[in-house]
This record gives structure tokens, C-alpha cells and sequence, in this order.
């Protein structure tokens, strides 16, 4: 039968740390959410109030500073803190995005922040991508060609065949949508969800590559491509402006006119 609760070892304990801004007088509230598993215990919330006028403007900022003045066991990802590395993927205040990138003074109220939801926590905000990444490689992303190189060179494109990468080659694998994707939730055993559907399109609308028949193969099936059911949460949750959905809604299209 389906169980509709946490499993115990997921319920979130009453006994966070409350941390207050002695003296501040602009001052936001983080409700972050912790979890150790050498701890043995099950996770919880710890708030930290912050003095906005001694803080960098975005969410990551506030993480950093969490970190480096009040709790130096605080675990997060980080890179580029510019938008391009994608390793700072989270839920802000109920909506995935990257704290690298989003301001505070954008989030109304105390913000919670929260790993990716639907994925296995490694320890406080740092989610387990290892699925993600096996789903990723399984759809062998890079150019596969049977020909050989023209005259030993490049292959080229038109610059209205490159455009068609245009929207897919900016996917910085954040993992932002699949994990606000309800089919993805569900079924990401099987389901490859928006991230690497977009990633698999990309590839397919490629005019290099030469192994579109056998992508497609790959992908026909009722679990791997078919489980999006079009609810568009991966196109609005996109912190690059990228529609995935649209590029899964391209990719049946293949499919569609290769079995006319
Ligand atoms: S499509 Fe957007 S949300 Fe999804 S992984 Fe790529 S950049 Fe992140
Ligand atoms: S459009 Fe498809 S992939 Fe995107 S959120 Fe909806 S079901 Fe998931
Ligand atoms: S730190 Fe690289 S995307 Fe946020």
C-alpha cells in the first residue's frame, strides 16, 4: 500500500539552532535546512538572522557568510558564483533555482532554503547526483560520427544549422528542473527526465552528429521519453531560460515523422 508520510529517519526534528543579529538593523532571516548523517539524527532547521547591511546581495552570499562567521559546519556546493557551474542548484522559499543568482531583496519574508527535493541528501544542502549523472552518460553526450573527418578537419555548420543548438547548449545541468518535475519525482528510476532530455535533444538537433537513428532508439520507450506529461514545470523553474519541455516535445516529434 502507499505511504503518504516521511519514512521516520526523513522527519524534520523541533530543536534547530536559532541564531540572532545582535544590533542589526536590516535584518533577514534563513531557515536552512540541516542534515548530518554521522549524527545519527534525523534533520532540521536552523535559522540564522543576518545583517543585510554587513551581506553580499544574493542568496549565496548569506550562505557564505553563514559559513565563514557562524557555523562553519554549513555544507553547500559552489563554483563560479556566476550562473555557469550550476553546482549551487537548491529550493529557495519553495522553487528551485541557484543561490548564486538570486537576490535576497527577490524572496518576500524569512527564506527557507532547502536541498533539491526528490533527491537523496548527502549532508545538508548538497544533494546525490550520482543517478543524475548515470542518466546523463547513458545518453552518451558527445558527437558521435560514423564518416570520416572531411580533408582531416572540421566538420562545419551553417550558421542556421549551429542556431539550432541555440536554447539546449546553455544547460548547465543544474538539475533545477527534474527535481521540480512530478513524472521526474515519481518515476526517475526509469524517466529521464527534462535535464537529460534536453541534453539527448541537443545532440539529436546537432547536424554533426551521425547516430540520430540510434539516439532515437534509445529513447523509445514508455518510461525514458514518454513519462513527460507536458506539465511545464521544468521550462518555468529554469534559472537559464531554457525550455526543456520544448525540446522534449522536438524529440517526439522525431519520432513521430520517422515512423510516418
Ligand atoms: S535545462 Fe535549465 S534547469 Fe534544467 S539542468 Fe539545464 S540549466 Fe538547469
Ligand atoms: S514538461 Fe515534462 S519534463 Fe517538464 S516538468 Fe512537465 S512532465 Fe516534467
Ligand atoms: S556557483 Fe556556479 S551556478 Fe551558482
Amino acid at each position: 500500500m502507499a505511504t503518504f508520510t516521511l519514512p521516520k529517519n526523513s522527519t524534520i526534528r523541533k530543536d534547530g539552532k536559532k541564531h540572532k543579529a545582535e544590533g542589526a538593523k536590516r535584518v533577514k532571516s534563513f531557515k536552512v535546512y540541516r542534515y548530518d548523517p554521522d549524527s545519527g539524527k534525523n534533520p532540521s532547521y536552523d535559522t540564522f538572522e543576518i545583517d543585510l547591511d554587513e551581506c553580499g546581495p544574493m542568496v549565496l552570499d548569506a550562505l557564505f557568510k553563514i559559513k565563514n562567521e557562524i557555523d562553519p559546519t554549513l555544507t553547500f556546493r559552489r563554483s563560479c558564483r556566476e550562473g555557469i557551474c550550476g553546482s549551487c542548484s537548491m529550493n529557495l522559499n519553495g522553487k528551485n533555482g541557484l543561490a548564486c543568482t538570486t537576490a535576497i531583496e527577490d524572496l518576500k519574508g524569512e527564506i527557507r532554503i532547502t536541498p533539491l527535493p526528490h533527491m537523496d541528501v548527502i549532508k545538508d544542502l548538497v544533494p546525490d547526483f550520482t543517478h543524475f549523472y548515470a542518466q546523463y552518460a547513458s545518453i552518451r553526450p558527445w558527437l558521435q560520427t560514423v564518416s570520416p573527418t572531411p580533408s582531416g578537419k572540421e566538420r562545419l555548420q551553417t550558421p542556421e544549422q549551429r542556431e539550432k543548438l541555440d536554447g539546449l547548449y546553455e544547460c548547465i545541468l543544474c538539475a533545477c528542473c527534474s527535481t521540480s518535475c512530478p513524472s521526474y519525482w515519481w518515476n526517475s528510476d526509469k524517466f529521464l527526465g527534462p535535464a537529460i532530455l534536453l541534453q539527448a535533444y541537443r545532440w539529436l538537433a546537432d547536424s554533426r552528429d551521425e547516430m540520430t537513428g540510434e539516439r532515437l532508439n534509445e529513447l523509445e520507450d514508455p518510461f525514458r521519453l514518454y513519462r513527460c506529461h507536458t506539465i511545464m514545470n521544468c521550462a518555468n523553474v529554469c534559472p537559464k531560460g531554457l525550455s526543456p519541455a520544448k525540446a522534449i516535445a522536438e524529440t517526439k516529434k522525431m519520432m513521430a515523422e520517422r515512423a510516418i
